[in-house]
């Protein structure tokens, strides 16, 4: 594989790109209520990137080989929607669980993040999987430094979700980021330690596990973009964009509005 580390100048981009992907996010927060549309968040998302922050909406016409272009600038993924939900005319209601996620290009970098969002009160088994996600992202996280491996973050993550009982999806992953959106590695949510690709510092991934509360199968809507669960079983997903540095890691990702790291986590 052909991974090119972020030199200082590129790290330095990157956790701008970060930074401000982390902190659309925080904007959108208090507009996440029962009764708004995810047309509504869009709007505002894409409103406050290019108007404010002066950054682009990656998401906005991406296509991928196979894909039709990406309609709207940022994803909205609710319930059993997995990920690449499509906003849309649809008020949220109370009891839902929603995923947003931003990617910004800022200077020719990306930030690349997502969070869980509750609606309202929720059930208790949609408390439990958001939060299980999350740890189990952090898990993940927990793994990089130079001389680890993809197979070590996958597996702790597998470990985790597995041991609460939830599943984890395959079809999708984390991935390379830079100057362009999805590059090399892939970034498993499942493995097994000590395989695969070794981390070196410099390196930009993002660890962004999607884990489903029945099975791990997926299906493809006929929108040709939103994914959702097979047996339509509640999905979380959370994302963070991570450097590795020479003694562990940095989460590029993280705003003021981030939620508290896991205790688990030291330093
Ligand atoms: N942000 C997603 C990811 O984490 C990718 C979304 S592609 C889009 O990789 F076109 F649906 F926006
Ligand atoms: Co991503
Ligand atoms: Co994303």
């Amino acid at each position: 594989m052909t991974i090119t580390p972020k030199d200082p100048q590129g790290a330095e981009g990157m956790r701008v790109a970060g930074r401000l992907a982390s902190e659309v996010l925080d904007y959108l927060t208090p507009f996440v209520v029962p009764g708004v549309t995810t047309n509504e968040l869009d709007k505002l998302a894409h409103d406050y990137m290019v108007n404010v922050q002066g950054t682009i909406p990656a998401p906005l016409n991406y296509q991928p080989a196979g894909y039709s272009p990406y309609p709207k600038s940022i994803c909205t993924s609710i319930n059993q929607q997995v990920c690449h939900g499509i906003p849309n005319e649809k008020p949220l209601k109370k009891g839902d669980i929603v995923n947003i996620d931003i990617t910004v290009i800022k200077d020719g970098w990306h930030g690349d993040t997502s969070r869980m969002f509750m609606v309202g009160e929720v059930s208790i088994a949609a408390k439990r999987l958001c939060h299980a996600t999350y740890e189990a992202m952090w898990h993940g996280i927990a793994q990089v430094k130079p001389g680890a491996r993809l197979g070590d973050i996958g597996w702790a993550i597998q470990k985790f979700a597995e041991n609460m009982g939830f599943s984890i999806v395959r079809e999708f992953c984390g991935h390379g980021i830079g100057r362009v959106f999805h590059e090399e590695p892939q970034v498993l949510h499942y493995g097994k330690p000590g395989t695969l690709e070794e981390l070196k510092a410099g390196m930009t991934f993002t660890i962004e596990p999607m884990i489903n509360a029945g099975k791990r199968e997926i299906k493809e809507m006929g929108d040709g973009w939103t994914i959702v669960t097979k047996d339509r079983s509640l999905s979380a997903q959370w994302e963070h964009t991570i450097l590795v540095t020479e003694t562990g890691y940095e989460v590029l990702t993280l705003s003021a509005g981030s939620p508290p790291i896991p205790a688990f986590i030291k330093g």
